[in-house]
C-alpha cells in the first residue's frame, strides 16, 4: 500500500513577464481561459484527485489570489438579491474550506525547486503534489487523478510526460528511460532542459508531480543547476536509485498557457467544450481562417 497523497503544492511566484502588460498588476495565474482563472482550474484539478490541503507558494503582486479564494460578502449578497443562485453557486463552491488554502512565499526567483522547498514546513514526511497553473490539461478525469492511479500502482515519484518534437527539448525537463511499456516509463536518469543533440529521449516532463518528501532532502542542500535556478529535476533525479521514479503518459490535451499561442489555444479548445459557447465561437473562428 502506497501512502495517499492529501497535499499539493502550486508555485505561483513566477512574474509572467510573457504576457505584459497584461501581469503588469494582475497575477499571471489569475488570467481567464474562458471564464475561470489558471489557478483554479489547477485547484479543481487537484479538489477532484482528493487533495485536502493546498499550499500556495505565492510572491510579490499575487495578493489577488488570495481575495479570489476569499468569500466576497458584498458581491454574495447582491447576487443573492437578483435571484442569481447559478452565479452566487459558482462564486462560492471555488474556494477551499477554511484552514485548508495556505501561503507562503517564495522571496527571490530562485527556481522552481527552490519554490517546492518553500512548502516543506507544509509538507511534514508525506508524499504530495505539484501543479504547475501554466500547464492546463483538458481532460476527464483530470490529469492528477490518472497520476495518482499510477501511483498507486507503482509507488515512488510519478510526473507527468508526453513527447515532445526533439528541438524542443531544451524547454524541459527529459527522461532518461529504462524501460517503458507506453504508458508508465521508468527512468534511470532526468535532465533539465538538455540540448537536442544531447537529449536521452523526447520524453519531457510537464507541470504536474507526486513526489516523495525525500526529494527535500536533496533541495535542502540549495544546488543550483540549468540556467543557475535550483531546479527540482536535479532534486529528483538524485532520489533515483532509492525511490522508484516513473514518467506517466497521461490521456488529455495539455495547453501550455505559460505561452502566448498556447494560452489562446487553450481558451479556444475550453470554449468549444462549451455547449453555451462551442457554436457561436466555431462560426466566428471560421471566419478567421
Ligand atoms: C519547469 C521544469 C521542467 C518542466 C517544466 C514543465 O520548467 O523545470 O523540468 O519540464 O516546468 O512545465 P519551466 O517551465 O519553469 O522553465
Amino acid at each position: 500500500m502506497v501512502q495517499p497523497v492529501r497535499k499539493a503544492v502550486f508555485p505561483v511566484a513566477g512574474l509572467g513577464t510573457r504576457f505584459l502588460p497584461a501581469t503588469k498588476v494582475m497575477p499571471k495565474e489569475m488570467l481567464p481561459v474562458v471564464d475561470k482563472p489558471l489557478i483554479q482550474y489547477a485547484i479543481e484539478e487537484a479538489r477532484d484527485a482528493g487533495i485536502e490541503d493546498f499550499i500556495l507558494v505565492t510572491g510579490r503582486g499575487k495578493n489577488l489570489m488570495e481575495d479570489h479564494f476569499d468569500h466576497a460578502y458584498e458581491l454574495e449578497a447582491i447576487l443573492m438579491d437578483r435571484g442569481r443562485a447559478g452565479d452566487l453557486d459558482t462564486v462560492q463552491d471555488l474556494a477551499p474550506g477554511s484552514g485548508q488554502l495556505s501561503y507562503t512565499r517564495q522571496r527571490r526567483p530562485l527556481g522552481l525547486g527552490h519554490a517546492v522547498w518553500c512548502a516543506r514546513q507544509f509538507i511534514l514526511g508525506e508524499p504530495f503534489a505539484v501543479i504547475s497553473p501554466d500547464d492546463l490539461v483538458l481532460s476527464t478525469p483530470g490529469c492528477l487523478v490518472q497520476m495518482i492511479e499510477a501511483y498507486n500502482e507503482v509507488g515512488g515519484n510519478v510526473v507527468a510526460v508526453e513527447d515532445v518534437p526533439r528541438e524542443q527539448t531544451n524547454r524541459y525537463g527529459i527522461l532518461d528511460v529504462e524501460s517503458d511499456d507506453g504508458r508508465l516509463a521508468k527512468a534511470k536518469g532526468l535532465i533539465e532542459k538538455p540540448d537536442p543533440a544531447e537529449a536521452p529521449s523526447t520524453l519531457s516532463i510537464i507541470g504536474r508531480y507526486i513526489l516523495q518528501p525525500e526529494v527535500f532532502d536533496h533541495l535542502d542542500k540549495h544546488e543550483t543547476g540549468a540556467g543557475g535556478e535550483i531546479q527540482l529535476t536535479d532534486a529528483m533525479a538524485k532520489t533515483i536509485g532509492n525511490i522508484p521514479f516513473h514518467g506517466f503518459r497521461f490521456s488529455g490535451k495539455r495547453f501550455d498557457c505559460g505561452t502566448k499561442a498556447g494560452f489562446v489555444t487553450a481558451n479556444v479548445a475550453y470554449a468549444m467544450e462549451r455547449d453555451d459557447l462551442s457554436d457561436e465561437i466555431r462560426e466566428s473562428i471560421k471566419a478567421f481562417l
